[in-house]
């Protein structure tokens, strides 16, 4: 049947999702399937109504104006058009990433402590209970899109300042000091986890998209602890209720062990992406890769 691969949107992550998506639908092509590119949600309704549509490939990323967020999810289930990655449940939560901890912290998996941020509460009384240092970010963002890092009191102004302007929710959330790993999923399994290392402090936009000096180790780790992190990656993944595919974000404390940072349910297939790399080291191609991420939508 013919797929489309939906792509584009208007989220803050419509670059990174056009990227992926392009690499995605060649891919596709090259494994011999009838796809076609579809920029956004409308666009898709359309192709639908037109009869075009048998499956979507769902490489948008984001929530609003993405496809992330549970709301494609819900329109195709109800037009009963099979599509990639987690339901309604699993994405929605998963793009909630303060409710996502809460669900992981119910069910005995570990997070770094946090504190929701509410339109217009305080800041810097958050950040003393917690102590510094902390990340500040949405909620509800991708490709840490308006993430802070805060390490002394006066670093706090600018989040401040980004909050004023904010919509949703914030999220403060205590700073692992230690190694940063990312796990993909497919289907019921673990791929090799990566251990992501940043030539600079950090792993911003920057970094994930346009630098290429960032050094990725895979598998991140070895015996056990590589065990270890496919272990709560994937008991993480379903706790948030998700299917399908997708990567869950892990730190290393120095002092707490492993600590879940967010789960990515349409994550990047850009030349950076992280999912691929992962794949590949187990003789996964990106083509075959893809394949494998359609053939989880099959019912
Ligand atoms: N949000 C980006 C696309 C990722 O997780 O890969
Ligand atoms: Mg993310």
């Amino acid at each position: 049947g013919r797929v489309a691969v939906l792509m584009g949107g208007s989220s803050s992550e419509r670059e990174v999702s056009l990227d992926s998506g392009r690499n995605v639908l060649e891919a596709l092509q090259s494994k011999g399937v009838d796809a076609f590119a579809v920029d956004g949600i409308p666009a898709l309704v359309d192709a639908i109504r037109e009869g075009r549509v048998d499956r979507v490939f769902n490489i948008l990323h984001g929530g609003v104006g993405g496809g992330e967020d549970g709301v494609l999810q819900g329109l195709l289930e109800a037009l009963g058009v099979p599509f990639t990655g987690p339901g309604v449940l699993g994405s929605a939560l998963s793009m909630d990433k303060i409710r996502t901890k809460q669900v992981w912290i119910a069910s005995g998996l570990p997070t770094p402590q946090f504190r929701r941020i509410a339109k217009g509460a305080d800041l810097r009384a958050a950040a003393k209970e917690l102590g510094l240092p902390v990340f500040v970010k949405p909620s509800s963002e991708g490709s840490s899109v308006g993430v802070f890092r805060v390490l002394q009191e006066s670093d706090l102004d600018p989040a401040i300042e980004f909050a004023r302007g904010y919509p949703g929710d914030l999220l403060m959330e205590q700073m692992v000091q230690g190694e940063e790993y990312t796990v993909a999923i497919l289907g019921e399994a673990a791929l090799p986890s990566v251990r992501i290392v940043p030539a600079g402090e950090w792993y911003d936009y920057h970094a994930k998209y346009i630098a290429d000096d960032t050094k990725y180790l895979c598998p991140g780790m070895e015996g056990e602890q590589e065990d270890e992190v496919r272990r709560v990656a994937l008991a993480a993944f379903q706790a948030a209720g998700c299917t399908g595919w997708g990567r869950v974000d892990v730190m290393r404390d120095r002092v707490r062990g492993l600590q879940l940072i967010e789960v990515n349910t349409a994550p990047g297939m850009t030349s950076h992406s992280l999912v691929p790399k992962a794949a590949r080291q187990i003789g996964i191609e990106f083509a075959d890769l893809c394949w494998r991420v359609l053939e989880s939508s099959f019912d």
